[in-house]
């Protein structure tokens, strides 16, 4: 088997995507990646506590400890450089990401957003989806650049929006999703599977959700 490929994911909060991404890698013996690192630049976050349950290295940052966005993250690269990463995952990591770390990690950086982009992107989502009225909302995993969720899509699926949802009865259905196909893409990520053409992104072979 080719080598494991190294992943670093970055979370701020609750990080269940963290979780579902590292226990597909780690109860899978075939899998083509490992979740090598936890960056999380929130202090008590329950992100440092699930990692700390399966085992994955946590690299607990202070970003406001920094002169500059810059700074901080050449810091942050030279941790991923150090531990050979691969590439890296955001998993509600709520910060925009600099040149600094793109440049590092070109088409290498991938992110999850519970909205099918380009509608909804930014904080809230499914309570902006559900104040507009939307009936249909759902998940889509990017490529990150720049600007606020505006990469090339990779994978979305939608759900239909109940006329008696709330935040509380969608969320759940919507993290149901990422929780699944969060790690399908990073697998296929990781068996160098995506091909980004433009904004055009194709999955050869599929993602494959076993
Ligand atoms: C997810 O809904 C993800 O789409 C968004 O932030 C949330 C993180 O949730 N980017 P969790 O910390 O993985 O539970």
């Amino acid at each position: 088997m080719a080598q494991r490929k190294r992943i670093a994911v970055f979370a701020s909060g609750s990080g269940s995507n963290f979780e579902a991404v590292a226990t597909a890698a780690a109860g899978d013996a075939d899998s083509p990646y490992e979740v090598a690192l936890l960056v999380c630049d929130k202090p008590g976050a329950r992100a440092i506590e699930r990692a700390e349950r399966l085992g994955v290295p946590v690299l607990a940052v202070r970003p406001k400890q920094y002169d500059s966005r810059e700074a901080y993250e050449a810091d942050v690269v030279r941790e991923l450089r150090e531990r050979g990463i691969d590439f890296v995952v955001l998993a509600g990591y709520m910060r925009l990401i600099t040149a600094t770390l793109l440049d590092a990690f070109p088409n290498r950086i991938l992110n999850i957003h519970p909205s099918l982009l380009p509608a909804f992107p930014g904080l809230h989502a499914v309570e902006q989806a559900l104040a507009y009225g939307a009936k249909v909302a759902g998940v889509t995993v990017h490529y990150v650049d720049g600007g606020m969720d505006s990469g090339a899509i990779i994978a979305q699926e939608a759900i239909p929006v109940r006329s008696d949802d709330t935040p509380e009865t969608l969320f759940p259905r919507v993290q149901a999703i990422e929780h699944r196909l969060y790690p399908a893409v990073v697998r296929a990520f990781a068996e160098n599977r995506i091909r980004l053409d433009g904004r055009r992104v194709t999955i050869e072979g599929g993602l494959r959700f076993d």
